[in-house]
């Protein structure tokens, strides 16, 4: 595995790769890295030939009091994981952005509610460096976990938008043995904070098993399950365009945000029922 900290390096090896035909995979991450990433390299690693992942904690996708400063971090660790994954090229960028880079991609509608609503410059933050790694790396195909359900939508949509001839592929939310959707946040939860996460998915697992239709019904039961110290959104969404739904009579998934601490939490559920 090659590590590669210059984005003209990347750009240039990429451009050699395409011009031999080869197929190129493609994972971005902020790094720290746990097994729902090492499952993204491990759903890319056979649909490609040149498999790149990214660590870049993007500043854009932060808001002025969010974690960039304290997001955590693990090269080491990083690297031997994408190592073991069979990553070809990790690409630690340490110039990414043009000191007078203006440009910012915005996928309008789908950027905004759930996690747009509380966190106002989040998507324009990643779909603008998303569509930036993109012209770098030059994917044939790329992973995206669906842990991020709005983000992969968004990324959908930003491709289709602008006609990339990217393939986007969803890699299912891993979870740990307590049902605790994996996230690099998850390292500043203390034991009794985690536990209390645990509401997270158990509000969601007994929404998705409820024989009820109502979504607002099913909103109130998975409220009342949910032990979080600030609450953001719980909703349920149609599973391919995010619209909102009242009655639950199509593939839905129920997603939701909130706080634990400082600490901010997101988990999603697929809604599936015999819909005729
Ligand atoms: O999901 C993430 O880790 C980030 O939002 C991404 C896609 C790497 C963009 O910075």
């Amino acid at each position: 595995m090659q590590t590669l900290t210059r984005t003209a390096a990347i750009a240039e090896q990429a451009l050699a790769w395409r011009a031999q035909g080869l197929r190129v995979g493609f994972v971005p991450t902020m790094g720290f890295l746990h097994r729902g990433h090492t499952s993204l390299m491990e759903l890319a690693r056979p649909r490609c030939d040149k498999l790149v992942v990214s660590i870049f904690v993007n500043p854009l996708q932060f808001g002025v009091n969010e974690d960039l400063d304290r997001y955590p971090r693990d090269p080491e660790g990083d690297a031997a994981k994408c190592r073991a994954a069979g990553v070809d090229v990790l690409f630690v960028p340490d110039d990414f952005y043009p000191p007078d880079h203006s440009t910012r991609v915005r996928v309008e509608g789908l950027s905004e509610g759930l996690c747009g609503t509380s966190r106002p410059v989040f998507f324009e933050g990643i779909t603008t460096v998303v569509a930036r790694l993109f012209g770098v790396v030059q994917p044939t195909v790329t992973v995206f976990g669906e842990k991020d359900y709005q983000q992969l939508a968004i990324i959908r949509r930003m491709v289709r938008d602008l006609a990339l001839p990217i393939e986007v592929l969803g890699g299912p939310l891993i979870r740990d043995d307590d049902g605790l959707a994996l996230s690099s946040r998850n390292a500043y939860l203390s034991p009794a904070q985690r536990a209390r996460a645990l509401s997270l998915h158990r509000a969601l697992f007994a929404m998705a098993a409820a024989e009820e239709r109502d979504a607002a019904a099913l909103i109130a039961l998975g409220r009342s399950i949910l032990d979080v110290d600030t609450f953001d959104y719980l909703e349920i969404r149609d599973a391919v365009t995010l619209a909102p739904l009242e009655t639950v009579d199509r593939p839905a998934r129920a997603l939701v945000g909130c706080w634990i601490g400082g600490t901010r939490l997101i988990d999603n559920v697929a809604i599936e029922r015999p819909w005729t």
